[in-house]
C-alpha cells in the first residue's frame, strides 16, 4: 500500500520522505489554512520533496470553473493531481482534465456508487473518508470494501485512496482491504511504530544490559 501524507507541514512531509514512508501528498483547503502559507508556494515545495503524486484542490464549485481552476493548479508542478469533489459539476470537471491527461482525485467520496461514477468519469484516485463516516456511525472501512471489489470486478483503473484516516487501525485495516493509497496525518503514520511490548521489552533488555557493565562503543 502507498502512503501519501495528508498535509501542508513541510517539516513534518521531510521527516517521513527522508525514511521512506512517502509516495505521495495531499492536500486540501482546509490543511492549507491550517498552514498560514500560499497555495501556490507551499505546494510547489511539497511537489518539490515528494516524488509521487501531490493532491491540490479546485475550490470553485461549477465544472467550468474547476477544469479553468485545475489547469491553473497542474502549472505548479509535474506530480500534481488536481482534486474535484464527488459532486455532478466535480465528475465533469474530472471527465475534461483526465480527458486532457492529467491525473484527477476526486474527493469527499462517502458512497460506493460515488465511487463508481468517479471511475467512469476518468479519475486516477478516488478518496473515501473513512474518518467523517465513522464519526456519524457509518463504517467506513466497509465501504473501502465495497469500492474494492466494485472496481476489481470490472477492473476499474481508478486507485482507492483511502483518506480521512484517523488511527492506525485505519492503517492496517486499509492494507487488508486492498486499498492501493492511505494518505494520512503525519502522526498517525509515526504511531504506526508504537507497540507497548515494544517499550516494554527494550526497558527490560536495557536494565539486563546495564547490569552487564558492558559497552558496544
Ligand atoms: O484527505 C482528506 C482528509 O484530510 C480529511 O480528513 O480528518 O478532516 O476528516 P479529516
Amino acid at each position: 500500500m502507498k502512503f501519501f501524507v495528508d498535509t501542508a507541514e513541510i517539516d513534518a512531509i521531510a521527516e517521513l520522505n527522508a525514511l521512506g514512508m512517502v509516495d505521495g501528498g495531499t492536500t486540501n483547503p482546509s490543511l492549507i489554512m491550517k498552514s498560514g502559507r500560499d497555495i501556490r508556494e507551499v505546494t510547489e515545495e511539497i511537489c518539490a520533496r515528494v516524488d509521487g503524486p501531490v493532491s491540490a484542490e479546485t475550490v470553485a464549485t461549477d465544472a467550468d470553473g474547476m477544469i479553468a481552476e485545475g489547469r491553473e493548479l497542474a502549472k505548479i508542478a509535474d506530480n500534481i493531481a488536481i482534486k474535484v469533489p464527488l459532486t455532478w459539476a466535480g465528475l465533469q470537471a474530472c471527465k475534461v482534465l483526465s480527458g486532457e491527461g492529467r491525473m484527477v482525485n476526486v474527493t469527499l467520496c462517502f458512497s460506493a456508487n460515488q465511487a463508481l461514477l468517479a471511475a467512469k468519469a476518468g479519475a486516477s484516485f478516488i478518496s473515501p473518508f473513512i474518518g467523517r463516516l465513522d464519526d456519524i456511525n457509518i463504517d467506513g472501512l466497509e465501504l473501502i470494501a465495497d469500492i474494492r471489489q466494485i472496481y476489481d470486478n470490472y477492473g476499474y483503473e481508478t486507485e482507492v485512496l483511502a483518506a480521512s484516516i484517523r488511527t492506525v487501525n485505519h492503517m492496517s485495516e486499509c492494507a487488508k482491504l486492498g486499498a492501493d493509497v492511505a494518505t494520512a496525518p503525519p502522526a498517525v503514520i509515526k504511531k504506526m511504530a508504537e507497540h507497548p511490548l515494544t517499550d516494554k521489552g527494550l526497558d527490560a533488555f536495557l536494565a539486563d544490559w546495564a547490569k552487564t557493565g558492558q559497552k558496544i562503543l
